[in-house]
């Protein structure tokens, strides 16, 4: 069952409160309406499902364009004598609106979709509106598709924007993946808004060869993926937040191997610079994730 249906009527009675005098029935049809908003972009929205009379939960079986615009009567009348201008919600985030009255207008029907657990999220409590990221007027709603989502949301989140920008980023840019790959919009259990209950779980739930368990764990990479990934973007190689040697530095001694003797012979290509060019650490420890070979506790092989 559509979450709509549940509260359906609910919304009937929430109807009532908020527009006394109106039923289910417009005050204003929206055929009086589109008389003087003729604009084509108008008619788009029949396009959208917010538009489908025959679905009975939707605004156009209900008050039409004054279930989002709230009572037009007073509106449309002065309009029609030349008179002053009546208020109708726009949307506009005109003074003296706020984000929680604006949004009533979509909670009405909507508080099954992102009702409770909106209230006390990043997104809520820094007074956003519905309409801060979604367009009900548009044929398709850019936020809501994978290769227009980030747009919206790079609006406000300049940060991001440029992280994926860097040489090494998850390929958001690309299309192949959106902020909501990660993030839930309306809420969710952590802070970061994300779709999992831990940084780690969420990393896990696509790099799934990460997960193991290993025969030799390395005991940061099965604690948490952040303390040497970044999420967003990196101007180092996969995502790192620094380049080995220095990441593997961080946490493990400078002071060299007490098993390796630091002659020519001793190392790899006869390279000794191995510790710290190229692949550094990693020319010698590949399995920096964790190891399942008998023989790699030293994470080698
Ligand atoms: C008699 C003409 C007329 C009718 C009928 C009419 N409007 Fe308007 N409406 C206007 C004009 C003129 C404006 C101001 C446009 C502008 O400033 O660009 C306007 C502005 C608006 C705005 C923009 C926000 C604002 O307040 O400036 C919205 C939303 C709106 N009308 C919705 C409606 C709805 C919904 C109905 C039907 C219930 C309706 N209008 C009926 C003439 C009309
Ligand atoms: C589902 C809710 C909803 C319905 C139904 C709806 N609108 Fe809107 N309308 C909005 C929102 C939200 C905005 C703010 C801009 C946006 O998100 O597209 C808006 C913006 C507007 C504007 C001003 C912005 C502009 O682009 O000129 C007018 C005029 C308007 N609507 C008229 C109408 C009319 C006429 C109808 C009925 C045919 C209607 N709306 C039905 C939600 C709605
Ligand atoms: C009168 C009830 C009603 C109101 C008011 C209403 N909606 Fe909806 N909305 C619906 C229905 C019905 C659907 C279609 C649901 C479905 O397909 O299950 C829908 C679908 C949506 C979708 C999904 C669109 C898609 O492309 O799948 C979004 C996003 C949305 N509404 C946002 C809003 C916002 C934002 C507002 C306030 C500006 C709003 N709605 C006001 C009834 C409403
Ligand atoms: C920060 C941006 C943002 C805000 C603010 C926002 N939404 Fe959404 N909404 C989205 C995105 C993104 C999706 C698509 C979800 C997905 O792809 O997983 C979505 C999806 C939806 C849907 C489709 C059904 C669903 O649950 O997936 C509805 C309905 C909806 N939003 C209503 C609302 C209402 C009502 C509000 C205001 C209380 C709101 N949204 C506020 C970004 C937002
Ligand atoms: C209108 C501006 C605006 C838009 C659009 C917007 N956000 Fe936000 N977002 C904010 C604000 C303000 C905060 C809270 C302050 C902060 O942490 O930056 C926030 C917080 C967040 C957080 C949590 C940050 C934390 O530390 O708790 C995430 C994740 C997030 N937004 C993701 C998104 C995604 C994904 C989209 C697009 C679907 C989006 N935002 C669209 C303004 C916006
Ligand atoms: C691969 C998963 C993933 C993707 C895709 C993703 N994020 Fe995040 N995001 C995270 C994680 C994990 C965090 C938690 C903080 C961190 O970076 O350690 C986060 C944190 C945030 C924050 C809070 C500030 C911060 O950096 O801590 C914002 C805002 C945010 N993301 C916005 C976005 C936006 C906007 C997009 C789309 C352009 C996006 N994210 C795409 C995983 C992701
Ligand atoms: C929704 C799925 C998804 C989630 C969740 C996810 N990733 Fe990814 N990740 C990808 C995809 C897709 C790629 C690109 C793979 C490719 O290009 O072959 C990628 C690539 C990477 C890369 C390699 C980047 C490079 O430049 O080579 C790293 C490192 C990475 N992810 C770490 C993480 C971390 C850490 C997390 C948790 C914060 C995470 N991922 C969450 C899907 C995901
Ligand atoms: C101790 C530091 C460290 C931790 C913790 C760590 N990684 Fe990595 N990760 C690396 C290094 C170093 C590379 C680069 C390997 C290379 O260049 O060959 C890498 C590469 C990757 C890649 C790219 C391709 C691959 O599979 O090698 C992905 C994806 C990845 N890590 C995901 C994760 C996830 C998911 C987690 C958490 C479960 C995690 N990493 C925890 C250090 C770490
Ligand atoms: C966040 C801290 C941290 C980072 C960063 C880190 N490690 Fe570790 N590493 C550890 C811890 C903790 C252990 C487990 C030590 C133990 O069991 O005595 C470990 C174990 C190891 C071992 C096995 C040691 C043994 O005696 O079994 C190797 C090899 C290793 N790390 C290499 C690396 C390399 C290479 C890098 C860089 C890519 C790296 N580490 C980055 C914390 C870290
Ligand atoms: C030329 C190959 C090579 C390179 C490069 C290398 N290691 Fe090692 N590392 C080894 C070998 C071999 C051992 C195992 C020594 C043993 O068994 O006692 C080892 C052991 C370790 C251990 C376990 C220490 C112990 O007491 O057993 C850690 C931690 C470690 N390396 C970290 C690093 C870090 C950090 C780097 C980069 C700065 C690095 N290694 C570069 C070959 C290398």
């Amino acid at each position: 069952m559509r979450p709509l249906a549940a509260v359906a009527s609910a919304f009937g009675l929430c109807l009532l409160l908020a527009a006394p005098g109106h039923a289910q029935q417009p005050g204003v049809d929206a055929d009086a309406c589109l008389t003087c908003h003729n604009d084509e972009r108008m008619l788009l929205i029949f396009r959208t499902p917010h538009g489908q009379g025959a679905d009975p939960d939707s605004p156009f079986a209900n008050q039409q364009c004054e279930s989002c615009h709230g009572a037009g009567e007073d509106h449309a009348g002065t309009r029609g004598v030349g008179g002053g201008h009546a208020p109708v919600v726009n949307f506009d985030h005109e003074p003296g609106t706020t984000a929680e009255s604006e949004n009533a207008a979509c909670m009405g029907c909507h508080t099954g979709n992102v009702g409770l657990p909106w209230n006390g999220s990043a997104h809520e409590r820094n007074d956003l509106a519905c309409v801060d990221c979604h367009s009900v007027h548009k044929p398709t709603d850019p936020v809501t598709m994978q290769s227009s989502q980030a747009e919206v949301c790079f609006d406000c989140h300049r940060e991001q924007q440029a992280d994926s920008m860097k040489p090494s980023s998850h390929p958001v840019r690309f299309d192949v993946m959106a902020c909501t790959s990660c993030h839930n919009p309306h809420h969710s259990t952590t802070d970061a808004l994300l779709k999992r209950d831990t940084l780690t779980e969420l990393c896990w739930s696509c790099h799934t060869d990460l997960k193991g368990p290993y025969v030799f764990e390395h005991a940061p990479a099965s604690e948490d993926c952040s303390l040497c990934h970044e999420s967003h973007g990196s101007i180092h190689q996969a995502l790192l937040t620094r380049s080995p040697p220095l990441l593997c530095q961080s946490c493990h001694s400078q002071s060299g191997h007490p098993s390796i003797s630091f002659t020519p012979d001793s190392l790899p290509g006869n390279n000794p610079s191995a510790m710290v060019v190229g692949g550094s650490c990693l020319n010698c420890h590949r399995q920096v994730h964790g190891s399942n070979h008998p023989s790699g506790s030293k994470l080698m092989r």
